[in-house]
C-alpha cells in the first residue's frame, strides 16, 4: 500500500481526496496546519472511512519534520494542495502569495528530490488562463494570468516542469481545476473555509441560511441569459483526477512535466446555477442583479480531453448532484460541527 503525503489534506478538495485515496488503496497521510480548515475534519473523515487518518498538524514549510514524516511514513508521493487562493487578497498582498505559493513549493519540491520521493501531484487552477481568448479552453491556451493568486499557480507549473526536466526520477503532475463545487453525498464532508464563502456555490447557499439576498454580478452579458458562464466540476470527480493522475504517474514512471485541465466540458450560467439549486432542493434563493464584478471572464470552460485520454478520468457528476450535496452540506454543517468540535480529533499525531 503506497503512503501518500497529503499537503492541506483538512481542506475542502483535500478532504475529498483522502477518500478517495482510501477507496482506490492507497495510504493518506495528512499535513495541515488548519490555518485555512477545521480539525474536526480528521474526525468527520475518521468517521466516513471508518478508520483513522494519519495527521501531521504542522506547517508544511517546517522542512525538518516534514523529512522525518517522510522517511517515518515512507512516502512515495505527495499531492500538494496548500497555498494562498483568494484572488482579491493576492492582489492587496502578492509578496504574501509569492512567498508562500511559490516560494513553499520550491522548498517542497527540495525536499521530494533530497528524500526520492518521485512522485507529484500540483494543484493547479484554471486561474493560470485568466482572460482566455477563446472560452472552450484546451491546455495549450496561452497562460497570461491576472492576479498574483493565477502567476503564482502558472508559476509553480514552471518551477514543477524544470524540476522533473533536470531529475529524471521526478514525476510531475499539475492539474488546472476549473470551478470546483458540491460535497460528499454523505454530507460529512465539504466545503467550509475559514472566513466568508468565496465562491457563488456556497454563497447562494449561505444567502438561503442568512436569507440575505446575494448579488448576480451582472446580467447584460453576451450569454444567452446575461449572466457569466463557468465550468463547474463536482469535488469528488476532481478527487477521482488526483488519484487517477497518481495511478498514471506511478505506472507511466516518464519524468516529463504534465499538465491537464480537470473540468465537465459543460457551461453553466450564474442564473442556471441558481435555477438548478432551486429546482433540486426545492427551495427559494434570493438574489438581485446588481452590476459586473471587475475582472470576471464572460465564459470559459473546460476540454478535459487531455486528462480523459492520458488518466482515463472523465467527470460524472451533474450540476445537479453538486447544488443538491452542497445544500445538504450546508444544512448539516451545524449539527455535525457543533458535535464534533472538540474530544473525537485525539487520533492527530504531533510530531
Ligand atoms: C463564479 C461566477 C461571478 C459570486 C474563482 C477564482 C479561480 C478559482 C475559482 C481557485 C462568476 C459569479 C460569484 C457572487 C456572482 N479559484 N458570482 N455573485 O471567479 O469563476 O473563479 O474561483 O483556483 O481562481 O478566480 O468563481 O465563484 O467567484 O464566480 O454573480 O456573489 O459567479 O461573477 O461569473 P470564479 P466565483
Amino acid at each position: 500500500m503506497r503512503s501518500i503525503l497529503v499537503i492541506g489534506g483538512a481542506g475542502f478538495i483535500g478532504s475529498h481526496t483522502v477518500v478517495e485515496l482510501v477507496k482506490h488503496g492507497y495510504r493518506p497521510v495528512v499535513v495541515d496546519n488548519f490555518s485555512n480548515s477545521h480539525e474536526a475534519v480528521i474526525a468527520s473523515l475518521n468517521s466516513l472511512l471508518g478508520q483513522k487518518i494519519i495527521c501531521y498538524t504542522q506547517d508544511y514549510q517546517d522542512i525538518a519534520k516534514l523529512e522525518k514524516i517522510i522517511k517515518k511514513e515512507r512516502i512515495e508521493g505527495i499531492i500538494h494542495f496548500a497555498a494562498y487562493k483568494a484572488v482579491g487578497e493576492s492582489v492587496e498582498q502578492p509578496l504574501k502569495y509569492y512567498d508562500n505559493n511559490v516560494g513553499g513549493f520550491v522548498r517542497l519540491l527540495q525536499t521530494a528530490l533530497s528524500n526520492d520521493v518521485q512522485h507529484m501531484i500540483f494543484s493547479s487552477s484554471a486561474a493560470v488562463y485568466g482572460n482566455p481568448p477563446v472560452a472552450f479552453v484546451t491546455e495549450t491556451v496561452p497562460c497570461n494570468p491576472t492576479s498574483p493568486y493565477g502567476w503564482s499557480k502558472y508559476m509553480d507549473e514552471i518551477v514543477l516542469r524544470d524540476a522533473c526536466l533536470a531529475n529524471s526520477r521526478l514525476h510531475g503532475t499539475a492539474l488546472r481545476y476549473f470551478n470546483v463545487v458540491g460535497a460528499h453525498e454523505s454530507a460529512q464532508i465539504g466545503e467550509l473555509a475559514k472566513g466568508k464563502p468565496q465562491n457563488l456555490l456556497p454563497i447562494i447557499a449561505q444567502a438561503i441560511v442568512s436569507k440575505i439576498p446575494l448579488t448576480v454580478f451582472g446580467s447584460d452579458y453576451p450569454t444567452p441569459d446575461g449572466t457569466c458562464l463557468r465550468d463547474y466540476v463536482h469535488v469528488v470527480d476532481l478527487a477521482q483526477a488526483h488519484v487517477a493522475a497518481l495511478n498514471t504517474s506511478f505506472a507511466n514512471k516518464h519524468g516529463l512535466h504534465k499538465t491537464y485541465n480537470i473540468g465537465t466540458g459543460k457551461p453553466t450560467s450564474v442564473m442556471e446555477l441558481i435555477s438548478t439549486f432551486e429546482r433540486v432542493n426545492n427551495i427559494k434563493v434570493p438574489y438581485r442583479i446588481g452590476p459586473r464584478r471587475a475582472g470576471d471572464p464572460v465564459t470559459y470552460y473546460a476540454s478535459a480531453a487531455k486528462a480523459n485520454k492520458a488518466l482515463g478520468w472523465k467527470a460524472t457528476k451533474t450540476i445537479e448532484d453538486a447544488v443538491r450535496d452542497a445544500w445538504n452540506w450546508q444544512q448539516s454543517i451545524t449539527s455535525i460541527w457543533a458535535s464534533r468540535s472538540n474530544g473525537e480529533i485525539s487520533n492527530v499525531k504531533h510530531v
